[in-house]
């Protein structure tokens, strides 16, 4: 508006009154409507005053891209690589969702006394977390989430690194042992189960532990790729018929893998021969149980019989330092605190808690060898999903519930649910005499869950249905912790990104995809994987195997069936009225576990 009172009417009119006129313009978006002064004057300052901040601006903008460009290289997602020697060991905690950590932590507070601000070591160093869907649902299995890792893709649930189309995708692991790396495996379950085999084995149902058990010995197109194995799972290495086997074939995997080079042990004498790793000759196979290393709730009271999760980590990272120490290159290595999923799934809270403290002793090790070593080295560690929708809260009565979760019930138990079903089965199969069954069904409450408030309908049904043992113990324990679960299966619940090394692992910081520690796997590691992509094409093209029904299959073995939700877009958006099906294994069992 012509005539208008300056804005800053208070300025004094000094010599500066032009200056002020002009900012009052600027204020106001009007021209200033003198026209005093020399014309030259005022021309060849405002093309001084243009000049100065065009070149300013210039300046401004060089700056940051050259200042945008030395972080990116020192930081950025694009490339963190370091470029000398380096380790990279990955830890996964298989089914460990937010609220494990929750629950194990205040379960520790209460069993140490300690105030609320202790916490796990794990808990220091959080980075980000990770996103867990597969192509084939919005909840994934173990498979499709250590394909995520392994080779950087979504598959669909049950895939052994191999990719909707059924063709096999290149791993991590196989990458590293090509360029060089020295490579290993260490899990508390069955060697031959989805994490670890997703690493070392391509197949197309993850259920096909015994052709997972003979690839990962060397017997598929790569030869052997895993220099150090240990964990559970001696029964797919055993030829059927003989003791402790569970294969369906007469093939004797342990002689292969001696064939194939591989030091063989199976017991706890010989784990401690390694002398901590500093005698142990590669490549190592140390199957330490038949199945899955019990649960460490149960394990801690069998020491002389199964090694920790943290010592077969510790035996495994000294043994690779030393086998590395002239090499110029390091190793690459997966420790899975595998049975934390199987806790979840038997929706035992006091069977859980110790499976995630011995993960974190384990995660304590790792850091300390890091800090060690002189290699340059780091450690990243996440969980393929959760399990078991784990609440710390449960309402247990309908009216409206109190703010209130115990851990008190947890340290009471000296045994988990899943060893005192077995207990019960085998004394039930033995002895059949009911006054002896009733003792042995209170005894195994009181002693075994360290109980002593258990009614008469806890044990008397203990007996009369026996066959859901296991999910009732757990119960027992989850109720009176107020522990919720909202399933025994998985869950879709993000979950957490660990690191010994934030600023390495830079890359993982924040919310990610789970194919995108897969990306950072590699490219810590700087390998190749695409180039193991093709060779698995190439030499797997027209390779044919014998199925145990002596059917000839690919090397991969069976596809799985249709329906078995594996076109996976199109169900995840629809709902199928899954609410109305019944329990299909109402009084046939619970259908415990996997
Ligand atoms: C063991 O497997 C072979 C096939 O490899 C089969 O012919 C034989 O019947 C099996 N034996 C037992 C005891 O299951
Ligand atoms: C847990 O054990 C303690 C000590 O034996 C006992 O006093 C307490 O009643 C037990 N808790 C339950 C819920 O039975
Ligand atoms: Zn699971």
């Amino acid at each position: 508006m012509p005539g208008a009172r300056p804005l800053l009417s208070e300025r004094p009119s000094s010599e500066d009154s032009r200056d002020l006129a002009e900012e009052d313009a600027l204020l106001t978006g009007q021209h200033t409507s003198r026209s005093d002064g020399p014309r030259s004057w005022k021309f060849w300052r405002e093309i001084g005053l243009f000049v100065w901040a065009v070149i300013a601006t210039a300046l401004v903008i060089i700056l940051a891209v050259v200042y945008q460009q030395s972080q990116d290289s020192h930081q950025g997602s694009s490339a963190p690589h370091p470029t000398g020697k380096r380790n990279l060991i990955f830890m996964v905690s298989d089914g460990m969702g937010p609220t494990s950590l929750s629950l194990t932590r205040s379960f520790m507070q209460f069993e140490n006394g300690a105030p609320f601000s202790e916490q796990l070591v794990i808990d220091r160093h959080m980075i980000g977390q990770s996103r867990t869907r597969s192509t084939s649902s919005l909840i994934t299995d173990s498979a499709a989430g250590a394909t995520a890792f392994s080779c950087a893709l979504k598959s669909y649930n049950g895939a052994i690194s191999v990719l909707p189309s059924h063709e096999p995708c290149g791993t991590v692991l196989e990458a590293a042992k090509k360029a060089g790396y020295m490579t290993g495996l260490v899990v508390t379950t069955r060697i031959t189960d989805a994490t670890p085999a997703c690493f070392a084995a391509h197949v197309n149902m993850r259920q096909e532990e015994d052709r997972i058990a003979e690839q990962m010995v060397g017997d598929y197109p790569l030869g052997r790729v895993v220099d150090i194995m240990f964990g559970g799972g001696r029964c797919h290495f055993l030829p059927n018929g003989t003791e402790g086997s569970c294969r369906a074939d007469a093939k004797d995997i342990v002689g292969l893998a001696k064939e194939k080079g591989y030091n063989y042990i199976s017991d706890r004498k010989a784990f401690n021969e390694l002398k901590g790793g500093k005698k142990l000759a590669f490549p190592m196979l140390g199957l330490f149980a038949e199945t899955d290393i019990p649960y460490e709730l149960d394990r801690r009271q069998q020491d002389d019989v199964y090694p920790s999760l943290h010592e077969m980590a510790e035996a495994a990272m000294t043994a690779l330092s030393e086998a590395t120490k002239d090499s110029d290159k390091g190793f690459f290595l997966m420790i899975e605190g595998s049975r934390i999923d199987h806790a979840g799934h038997h929706n035992d809270p006091a069977a859980q808690v110790h499976e995630v403290l011995a993960y974190d002793k384990a995660f304590t090790s790792v850091l300390k060898f890091l800090e060690n070593d002189p290699t340059e080295g780091v450690m990243v560690s996440t969980s393929d999903h959760e399990t078991g929708g784990l609440a710390t809260a449960r309402q247990l009565h309908t009216s409206y519930p109190e703010y209130l979760w115990y851990p008190g019930p947890l340290s009471n138990a000296t045994h988990s649910a899943e060893y005192l079903d077995l207990e019960l089965q085998k004394f039930l199969a033995e002895d059949p005499s009911a006054p002896h069954k009733e003792e042995f069904a209170r005894d195994s409450i009181r002693y075994g869950l360290g109980l002593r408030d258990y009614s008469d309908e806890e044990w008397k049904k203990l007996l009369e249905d026996p066959s859901t043992a296991l999910y009732q113990y757990a119960d027992m324990v989850s109720r009176r912790s107020q522990t919720g679960w909202s399933t025994h299966g998985h869950s879709a619940a993000d979950v957490n990104i660990y690191s010994s090394d934030p600023r390495a692992a830079q890359a993982l910081v924040g919310n990610h995809e789970n194919t995108e520690v897969g990306d950072f796997l590699r490219e810590y590691l700087g390998v190749d994987v695409e180039a193991v992509t093709k060779e698995l094409r190439e030499k797997g093209a027209n390779l044919m195997v014998k199925g145990h029904d002596g059917e000839e299959v690919s090397w991969m073995g069976k596809v799985p069936e249709e329906g078995q939700r594996l076109d996976g877009q199109n169900h995840l958006a629809t709902y199928g009225g899954d609410f109305r099906k019944r329990e299909l294994l109402h009084g046939r069992g619970c259908g415990c576990g996997e």
